[in-house]
């Protein structure tokens, strides 16, 4: 049997923070109910989170090159080119994200972003704190729990768009990109060659994650203010 040729296109590193953020995103979503007691693991769920989502912007410059941001930003000449390019047989394709896609990527990524950082500031009023609540203004705190507390209804339908899109270019338009964001490869027959990167950068990808995970031990134990506590 011939096996299909196949060029690689989305590298490794990027396929993990993928499929661990899915995860990290139903894990503190499942641990935020306060009824199921779990509110401690919550933190530790989303400080992954945001250590997953700085590995992903800090990956945008130095990662590989459909992972970098500057060889996918959304101009808005971008957008409109390939809007218009529905209309026409061979409409405009992408090895990477395509324009809209993009778009929808630039928006999952800030709406994760802000629900993460608003957390370390968070107060449930009864016995949870963020490393850094009460070190701010009160009213700038305010602010974070809004975010914190309603910013999740936007990143979910944010989510859903982006599932059901993946789901429409898979079932109508045929385009295998879930077996892409696991396998990280696109068949021969739809990207070039010239497209594909030809390995995952992994050596960096490793050094950037312990780069990473540092920073986040130092922003929530090491440099967290101490909160002085008064008991009754
Ligand atoms: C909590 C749920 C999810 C989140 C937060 C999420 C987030 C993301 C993000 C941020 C990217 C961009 C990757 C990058 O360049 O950094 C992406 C791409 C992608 N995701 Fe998801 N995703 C979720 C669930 C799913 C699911 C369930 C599927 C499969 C059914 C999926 C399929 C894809 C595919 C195929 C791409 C690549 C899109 C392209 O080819 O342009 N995602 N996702
Ligand atoms: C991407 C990561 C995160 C997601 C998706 C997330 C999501 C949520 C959701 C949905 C709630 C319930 C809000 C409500 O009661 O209506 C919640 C509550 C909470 N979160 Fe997060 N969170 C994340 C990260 C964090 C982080 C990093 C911290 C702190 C370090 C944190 C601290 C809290 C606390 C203390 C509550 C309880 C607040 C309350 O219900 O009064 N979260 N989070």
């Amino acid at each position: 049997m011939n096996k299909e040729k196949m060029h690689l296109i989305w590298d490794l590193p990027l396929r993990i923070f993928h499929w661990l953020l899915v995860l990290s995103i139903g894990a503190s979503w499942y641990t935020s109910n306060q009824d199921n007691g779990l509110i401690e693991y919550h933190l530790w769920v989303g400080y992954f989170a945001l250590g997953l989502i700085v590995f992903r912007i800090l990956w945008g410059f130095i990662g590989t090159r459909h992972s970098k941001f500057i060889n996918f930003f959304p101009s808005l000449k971008k957008i409109t080119a390939y809007i218009q390019s529905f209309k026409q047989a061979e409409p405009l394709h992408y090895a990477g994200h395509n324009p809209l896609g993009s778009l929808m990527v630039f928006f999952m990524l800030i709406t994760i972003f802000l629900q993460a950082v608003s957390g370390l500031f968070m107060d449930d009023d009864i016995f949870t704190t963020g490393p850094y609540s009460g070190s701010i203004s009160s009213s700038l705190e305010t602010v974070f729990i809004y975010i914190h507390r309603n910013g999740f209804n936007l990143m979910l339908a944010a989510i859903a768009l982006h599932i059901c899109a993946v789901v429409f270019y898979e079932r109508v338009k045929k385009q295998a990109l879930i077996s892409a964001i696991i396998t990280g490869k696109k068949s021969a027959k739809i990207v070039n060659k010239k497209d594909s990167i030809n390995h995952s950068k992994i050596g960096l990808a490793i050094l950037l994650s312990i780069v990473v995970a540092g920073f986040i031990y130092w922003l929530v134990v090491l440099n967290a203010p101490v909160i002085e506590e008064y008991y009754y």
